[in-house]
Formats: C-alpha cells, structure tokens, sequence
C-alpha cells in the first residue's frame, strides 16, 4: 500500500536574477517500511526532493501526501525526522538537551526515561551530559538521530547523513542504522551518492537524471537481507552495484548532451 505519494511534482527556483528547473514530473510511490535511496548526479534535485517531502520547500506543482495527509499536516504534527549531512546541533546543549529540541519546540517535553531510552537505543546512552564539540563525528550524527526518533516519525528523511564520516565510523553507522530501522520498521528516504551505500541498505533504489531531476529509474534491490558485510561481497553485491554505477554513468551523460 502506498505511503507516501508523490505526484508529478515540479519545482523551479526563482532567484533575483533566475529560475532553476530543479524537478520535472515526478511520480514516486513509497510503502509504509519500506527503505528507500535516492541517487542521482551532484546538482540533479536529490535534496530538493527530500525537502519536499519533508514540507521544508513547496513544489510549483504537484504533491505529496504521507499516509493520505499533506505533508504541510504531517510536519506541523512533527511527525517527520530530519537527518542531514551536518549533525545540527545546538553547540550550548548538552546531548540528552539537543535530544529533547524538537519536542520542545512542539510544546511536549519528554521524560528523562524516554531521552535515556531512545539515545541508549541509538548507542549514546552514556553521553547524554556532554556537549556537541566533545562527541566525534559519528556520536554527533548518532544525536541527529535520535533526535529525529524521539519525535516518532512518520518518516525518517536522511540526507548523505554519513557522507561526512570516515569509511570505518560511516560503515559502523550504516550496520546500526539497518538494526534500528529492523526494529521501528520505519519509512527511511535515505539520500547518497555512494552506490556501495544504497546496495546495502535499501529496498529499493530510485536513480535520478541530470537537472531537471527525473527518476531515470527505479530497482527493487536483488540482494537478500541480511546483506553481506563490506568486505565479503559476493557476485550477486558487485553484479548489482555495477548495474547503479551504469545507470549513473548515463545519468552523468545525459547531463552533458543537455548542457
Ligand atoms: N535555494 C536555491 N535557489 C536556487 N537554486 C537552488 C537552490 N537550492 C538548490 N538549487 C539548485 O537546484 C538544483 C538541485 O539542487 P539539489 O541541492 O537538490 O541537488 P542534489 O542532487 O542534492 O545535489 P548534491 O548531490 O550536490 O547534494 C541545483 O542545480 C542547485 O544549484
Ligand atoms: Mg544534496
């Protein structure tokens, strides 16, 4: 059943001095669970896409709707879960203080309990009375999450959430990520531009085409689940990965006879 529904949504920019034809007619269903990746060449609207489903930018045309509300409806219930490239944090609050923000913001404030339950989940638990600045990288984007789950969301929108991250700490965040999102089965639109990255975590992977963006295509992930670890790829892992780098290779191409 679908989830969120996207329907052919444009979206142009308008700058002082231009307009960006950032979106073309989008047609993209998502079912409730489902782990979903976005791919595409730098610039082809991936984050655009994102944000309107998360009510952060309104399309010129179009909509999305998540389980039949406007997503408007769905971000003033703060029901949707942000998490970007950069942690985002409130450098004056401790971890446990960042956690509780958003509910704050909402007029709720949680229980201690249930900040020490969500960030112990997340694997922070002893950190919940350090600052931002003493966390590494990985730490503070593991309190980007939970401050996104504290919340409940609907759906969790990551964008290149571990893009920023060393390989080892983003392959520890990817492992975990899959445990977390097993356990909440929640809705995942996850934004990357490593296909190593989308071939293991995702259901299924949406490739966009050079700006304007338009879904170039969509693949139900072939691999089974429990994916194999990095480093223990099989014929079916590499055999999958090169089918997504030829498609962006000809997202890539497609860019350069538009230019
Ligand atoms: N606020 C804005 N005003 C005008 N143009 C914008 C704005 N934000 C993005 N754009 C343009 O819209 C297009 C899509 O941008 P977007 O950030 O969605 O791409 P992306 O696929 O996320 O790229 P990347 O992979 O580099 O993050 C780009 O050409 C970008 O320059
Ligand atoms: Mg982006």
């Amino acid at each position: 059943m679908t989830y969120i529904a996207i329907k052919d949504l444009s979206l142009t920019y308008q700058t002082k001095t231009k307009s960006v034809h950032a979106l073309s007619h989008i047609d993209l269903d998502i079912e409730e669970g489902e782990f979903v990746s976005l791919i595409g060449p730098s610039g082809c609207g991936k984050s655009t896409l994102l944000s309107t489903i998360g009510a952060l930018l309104e399309p010129t045309s179009g909509s999305v709707t998540i389980a039949g509300q406007t997503v408007q409806e769905v971000r003033k219930q703060r029901k949707i879960g942000n998490v970007f490239q950069e942690a985002r944090l409130l450098p004056w609050r401790t971890v446990g203080a960042n956690i509780a923000y958003l509910s704050e913001l909402a007029g709720q404030r949680p229980r201690q309990s249930e900040i020490q339950e969500i960030a112990d989940f997340v694997g922070i638990g002893a950190f919940l009375n350090s600052y931002p600045h003493e966390l590494s990288g990985g730490m503070r984007q593991r309190v980007s999450l939970c401050r996104a789950m504290i919340l409940d969301p609907m759906v969790l929108l990551m964008d290149e959430p571990f893009g920023a991250l060393d390989a080892i700490t983003r392959e520890k965040m990817q492992v975990e990520l899959l445990r977390i999102w097993e356990e909440t089965k929640k809705t995942i639109v996850f934004v990357t531009h490593a296909i190593d990255e989308a071939a293991y975590l995702s259901d299924r992977i949406v490739v966009m085409s050079a700006r304007p963006g338009r879904i170039q295509a969509d693949y139900v992930n072939p691999l089974v689940r429990p994916r194999e670890p990095f480093g223990r790829q099989t014929h079916e892992t590499s055999d999958f990965q090169s089918v997504l780098h030829g498609e962006l290779m000809r997202a890539e191409t497609e860019e350069r006879t538009d230019a």
